[in-house]
């Protein structure tokens, strides 16, 4: 198969990681007989120096051409210490989301054996959790309108859903559901927010049309405590987009590191693939990140977008087999940690190496 890659690697650590993730895609490449052709965009801090704008429409155009994105992350302290700053990285990645459509924002949430027991979280609690996040990713608050007046003293920011946008993520979260245990549970605040209500006014409508489905709705305070206190309750979860990111970076304390956890979003146009995290800019050129929540998102790509099954598990099984030989990056190892370069050469070779 000919698969047509755009890169976007963006700021902080994000050009190491997707270099481990771009040598593992090409490792699978050679093992399974694809052609990789890869094109490369800028976004981020990095657009803003080069292009004067955080997404350009170069890198709109590439993105439109191919058929997924590997994106690494955005951020810089710069404009995090800035306030006032008009321009943001930040705005490249919500313009991407924005312009290519992606509603949606897979974020799986899963444990490895091998790392039950770093946790913070007990490991009865945690052993064998399997939940997927679905959290909308182009309304909301990070969309609605928002600015200052009172001479700058007072500022708003409008949280803002349409029927149709909770319409159609419910319906995927519903699909999603029935693919796995039937379970699903809508998180929103409904007892103070409008949007929160017809979120769940939609969902149940939504829900009908399931009768098989398991719904819970929980509030939003709720379940974040529930996450720690008894994940395993959850299976597939739909919320929106502010929500759904503070609850993931919750989340991946269950996984074990916040570098592990990769996500999909995927709408209308080219798929996107990128680890939850941000561009840890302490990190940036240390070679000391962790490329795993990287390297899965390019098995979640092989997944989604191309249906190559074997490909993704194979990806899955490196990382998986890195892990519990402790051949892990300082956020993980605490004896010996290795370097993001050192992960991603291992994770080929293991590639490399597995009969098939
Ligand atoms: C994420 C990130 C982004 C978000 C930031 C970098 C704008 O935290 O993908 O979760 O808030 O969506
Ligand atoms: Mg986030």
């Amino acid at each position: 198969m000919n698969i047509k890659i755009a890169l976007l690697s963006g700021d902080g650590i994000g050009p190491e990681i997707i270099d481990q993730a771009v040598k593992v895609v090409k490792a699978i490449a050679g093992k399974f007989n694809h052609k990789i052709l890869i094109g490369e965009g800028l976004v981020g801090a990095i657009a803003i120096d080069k292009a004067g704008d955080p997404f350009p429409d170069e890198t709109f155009d590439l993105c439109k051409r191919s058929d997924a994105v590997l994106f690494g992350a955005i951020g810089d302290p710069k404009y995090d210490l800035d306030p006032k700053a008009i321009i943001r990285p930040e705005q490249g990645l919500l313009a991407m989301r924005k312009k290519l459509g992606l509603f949606a924002n897979i974020r799986p949430v899963f444990t490895f054996p091998s790392l039950i027991e770093k946790s913070p979280i007990r490991p009865e609690l945690i052993e064998n959790v399997d939940i997927i996040v679905i959290r909308e990713l182009t309304g909301g608050i990070y969309f609605g309108e928002k600015g200052r007046y009172d001479n700058g003293n007072t500022a708003f920011d409008t949280n803002l859903y349409t029927r149709q946008e909770v319409d159609r993520i419910v319906r995927l979260a519903c699909k999603y559901a029935m693919n796995r245990s039937k379970k699903l549970t809508v998180v929103d605040k409904a007892n103070v927010l409008e949007t929160s209500r017809l979120w769940r006014e939609t969902s149940q409508d939504i829900v009908k049309e399931f009768p098989e489905l398991q719904t819970d709705y929980m509030f939003v305070d709720n379940a974040a405590m529930q996450l720690i206190q008894n994940p395993k309750q959850f299976d597939v979860i739909v919320t929106e987009n502010m929500f759904g990111d503070i609850l993931t970076d919750e989340a991946s304390v269950i996984s074990g590191s916040l570098g592990l956890l990769p996500s999909a979003s995927i709408g209308k146009l080219t798929s996107v693939f990128e680890p939850i995290h941000g561009s840890y800019p302490q990190a940036k050129g240390k070679n000391i990140a962790n490329p795993l929540g990287t390297i899965l998102s390019a098995a979640m790509m092989f997944e989604y977008v191309f249906m190559l099954e074997k490909e993704a598990k194979l990806i899955r099984e490196a990382v998986s087999s890195s892990l519990d030989n402790n051949f892990t990056t300082e956020d993980i190892s605490d004896s010996n940690p290795k370097k993001t370069s050192e992960v991603g050469e291992w994770i080929v070779n293991y590639v490399l190496k597995r009969n098939i």
